[in-house]
């Protein structure tokens, strides 16, 4: 009958409406040995990055950190966190001994757009402001504060207290900035104000913080990652692989007191490294005790820079990386992290409805804006206990109009989006693991990664993912994980007391 003919007719487009979605989704979804590769590929990153003097996609920045916090830190420390989701600063009170605690108030200022994409010297002139603005809600412009600050881009640092920016990456990109010392910077901006002074005494990176506020309670706590806006692990690395560092030194003063003190030019540094790294090594196995050790900040997201993920790449992630502000740059990142997942997925929707198997095949304005499914959006459309009723509620906030099966087709498009990430991210921890077990010497090793961000805090199954992942591909690791929250605060001011020394001055 002609009925019977039309029912035919719609089942056999939804067949292969299916089939195409599937298909789309299909470049998306990795296979365990994919995850091998980009487990193998990260641990070639690692190792060619502690060599390398010059640029390299996986930078291993030394991060002039020697050991976790062991509870006899004390003080009280402003902290600063530049990076990530909010600018925050904060007054850090810690106290050691029996009435041990670390206690914060802080508060969030938003950091407009055109000042994150003006010149530094308005960035840093707001940054300074914001501080002011805190002092005095705080009473405390008259107190000389030592400073953390927790400045979250990949900086190229000499000692705990210096630290060159080596390029914007995520949202920022204020003109001026890329290869000065970021440091200088703040202090000649707090000189301009002249209505207060600070002590800064490091700069830290928001996975190196996040490592050391974990580390505070739990001392298996060697690695830190990011897993936000953006994507980011440090680690605590043997001295002695990290060859960039090898540079003359007063006797191993450098080592013990927590900050290399020399200067030298980078054709010394490259002729110590000629003629001493046979000897270097005989030394430092003899070497034991805590101070043979560096945190590394990884800026794992550079993997791939090079077109070493070239294979697993699809169009749509070429897609996000040619509309980002660092075109070929961070392309593990933009794989995996809160400011390029949901432009993934507007893409692969995108192009769906271009073929017109979504929306009806009209391509709105919604879908065409940059930006519109953040993190918190993905999250909950990808929420278990949401019903597809709720998800087309959440697309109609977002200005998509949809259907029900649209609902279910953008649903499965966030999943394949975050599940690749967490797997990436996995697969990326499981050759960090495996690489600080293999330095070790271990045949099994225990260890807790600290973690903050918004995806790993926010989403509903990265953290399962992630997790999972990494049990996969380094079986002979034991890798727990522990939020760590306030890393850029707490974290910052305990790499504070700890560069230090001493107990300061409250
Ligand atoms: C970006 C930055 C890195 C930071 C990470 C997480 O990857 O380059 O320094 O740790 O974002 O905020």
């Amino acid at each position: 009958s002609k009925g019977a003919a039309m029912v035919t007719a719609v089942a056999q487009r939804l067949a292969s409406q299916r089939r195409q979605v599937d298909e789309a989704l299909s470049s998306l979804k990795l296979t365990q040995e994919h995850l091998g590769y980009v487990k193998s590929r990260m641990r070639a990153g690692l190792e060619a990055g502690l060599k390398s003097q010059g640029p390299s996609p996986v930078k291993m920045l030394p991060a002039y950190v020697y050991r976790t916090p062991d509870g006899t830190e004390h003080g009280n420390y402003l902290a600063l966190d530049l990076g990530g989701t909010n600018f925050r600063v904060l007054l850090v009170k810690i106290r050691s001994g029996l009435s041990r605690s670390v206690r914060l108030y802080n508060k969030i200022y938003a950091i407009p757009l055109e000042v994150m994409q003006g010149t530094g010297e308005e960035l840093f002139d707001h940054i300074v402001q914001c501080i002011s603005d805190f002092l005095d809600y705080m009473g405390m412009k008259n107190t000389r504060l030592p400073l953390g600050f927790t400045f979250s881009f990949p900086c190229y640092q000499k000692a705990i207290d210096t630290g060159t920016l080596v390029s914007w990456t995520k949202g920022f990109k204020a003109t001026g900035c890329q290869g000065n010392d970021v440091v200088d910077m703040l202090r000649e901006a707090i000189k301009r104000r002249n209505e207060f002074d600070l002590d800064i005494v490091a700069i830290v990176n928001d996975t190196v913080g996040t490592m050391m506020s974990c580390a505070y309670e739990d001392p298996q706590c060697e690695i830190g990652l990011i897993a936000g806006t953006g994507s980011n692990v440090c680690y605590m690395e043997e001295l002695s692989n990290v060859e960039k560092l090898h540079v003359p030194q007063n006797g191993k003063e450098g080592r013990n007191g927590g900050k290399v003190e020399e200067e030298c030019t980078e054709a010394q540094a490259k002729d110590v490294i000629g003629r001493e790294a046979g000897e270097e090594e005989e030394e430092e196995e003899e070497q034991s005790g805590p101070n043979v050790r560096m945190c590394i900040n990884t800026e794992w997201g550079g993997l791939g820079e090079d077109g070493c993920l070239d294979d697993i790449i699809t169009p749509y992630d070429s897609a996000v990386d040619r509309d980002s502000l660092n075109q070929g740059r961070q392309r593990f990142e933009k794989m995996t992290s809160g400011l390029y997942l949901g432009e993934i997925v507007r893409q692969v929707l995108l192009d769906l409805t271009r073929r017109g198997l979504l929306f009806r095949g009209h391509v709105t304005e919604a879908l065409k804006t940059p930006g519109i499914f953040h993190t918190k959006y993905l999250s909950q459309i990808e929420s278990d206990r949401l019903a597809l009723l709720q998800v087309r509620s959440i697309l109609q906030q977002l200005g998509l109009e949809s259907t029900i099966n649209d609902s279910i087709v953008v649903k499965e498009v966030c999943g394949a989006v975050s599940r690749r990430a967490a797997q990436m991210c996995g697969a990326g921890m499981a050759a960090v693991v495996d690489k600080i077990r293999e330095n070790r010497g271990l045949d099994h090793l225990d260890v807790t990664v600290g973690v903050d961000g918004t995806l790993y805090k926010l989403h509903p199954h990265f953290s399962m993912v992630l997790q999972d992942t990494v049990r996969a591909l380094a079986p002979q690791c034991q890798v727990t994980f522990t939020l760590s929250e306030e890393g850029s605060g707490k974290g910052a001011a305990l790499i504070t007391a700890v560069a230090r020394g001493g107990p300061a001055r409250s």
